[in-house]
């Protein structure tokens, strides 16, 4: 398998065979880094981190990962560069291209991701836009392989705001990989019909399925992974709050919801999570709807399903696969 050169900018881009390489790579550097394992083989090369939007692991896993590898990191934050306000991204890409090995990019549009990409000259890992958040597939796919086994025909859930980033993202990238996928939540929030059709085409090939419903009790019988994320994602109004609440909070994954899976079911969530009064958001929220609990309840974050943080680790490991193969 070679990919070196390549950008990493959505699962579209790549083979089921490419994703179960990355992920499989993810593996066996996750095993290196826990046997003390040196593989600092990317020693002398340097990376920037562009991040257009605030992270926690995206950012540190990145850092880390490179550092693990022997590269450099410059970060360029929301405000410190030139970046879209006095040069435009195609100049931007253009400089760093001759300057870096590689950049991540996290920010706003799909496009902005591509063009970057199209015009650095050096592979664009996408550390998250509105449409797709590839680096997590790698992550959350190598987590469900290592708590279930295997990927092909596991019934994967989505439930919550299932038209951004994240649900788009797991989609396809179920798609990809032959696994049983529904999306179930409010009809507003299901994923755009043009993304639906081009993975329920896909899903004839590798024997997914792909399926849409309101229906909680008949969407998340005997699930093996069920998979939340925030409501409101980064860049969105205060103001969605209240029509998200109302749409959604019958998809609050809770104990009820967990009954209906499989006993042996995982529960997910890409982090950051609304679940307890403990962040400056979940209280103002709380203040305004009297709402302690938002996407996933407590007692299913911290209880003996969550698989959250194990997902959190694997970010690293994944990130440094990508990494890996596109540069190696
Ligand atoms: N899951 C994820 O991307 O987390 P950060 O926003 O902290 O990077
Ligand atoms: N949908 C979320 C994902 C965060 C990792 C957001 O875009 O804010």
């Amino acid at each position: 398998m070679n990919l070196k050169g390549r950008s990493f900018l959505k699962l579209k881009d790549f083979t089921p065979e490419e994703i179960t390489y990355l992920i499989d790579l993810s593996a066996d550097l996750k095993g290196k880094k826990k046997q003390g394992t040196a593989h600092d083989e990317l020693r002398g090369k340097n990376i920037a981190l562009i991040f257009e939007k605030t992270s926690t692991r995206t950012r540190c896993s990145f850092e880390v990962a490179a550092h693990d590898l022997g590269m450099h990191v410059t970060y360029l934050d929301p405000s410190g560069s030139q970046i879209g306000k006095k040069e435009s991204i195609r100049d931007t890409a253009r400089v760093l291209g001759r300057m870096f090995d590689g950049i991540e990019y996290r920010g706003f549009g799909q496009e902005i991701v591509e063009e970057l990409a199209e015009y650095a000259g050096v592979p664009v890992w996408n550390g998250l836009t509105n449409e797709f958040h590839p680096t997590q597939m790698i992550a959350d796919m190598l987590t469900v392989k290592e708590k279930l086994g295997h990927l092909q025909g596991v019934k994967f859930v989505y439930m919550g705001d299932a038209r951004y980033n994240m649900g788009n993202s797991l989609m396809v990238t179920c798609a990809k990989l032959g696994m049983d996928f529904v999306a179930c939540t409010n009809k507003e929030y299901f994923p755009e019909q043009e993304l639906v059709d081009y993975c329920q085409d896909l899903a004839k090939e590798t024997g997914a399925s792909i399926t849409l419903t309101e229906d909680v009790a008949e969407g998340t019988k005997d699930a093996d992974v069920i998979y939340t994320d925030v409501w409101v994602s980064m860049g969105e109004p205060d103001e969605v709050w209240a029509e998200r609440i109302e749409k959604l909070m019958p998809y609050q994954v809770n104990k009820k919801v967990m009954g209906y899976a499989k006993d042996s079911a995982i529960f997910m969530h890409c982090l950051p999570a609304y679940h307890d009064l403990e962040t400056v958001v979940g209280r103002q929220v709380y203040e305004k709807f009297a709402l302690a609990e938002l996407e996933v309840t407590n007692d299913v974050f911290e209880g003996s399903q969550s698989v959250v943080f194990d997902e959190a680790e694997n970010r690293m490991h994944s990130i440094k696969a990508i990494m890996y193969a596109t540069l190696k």
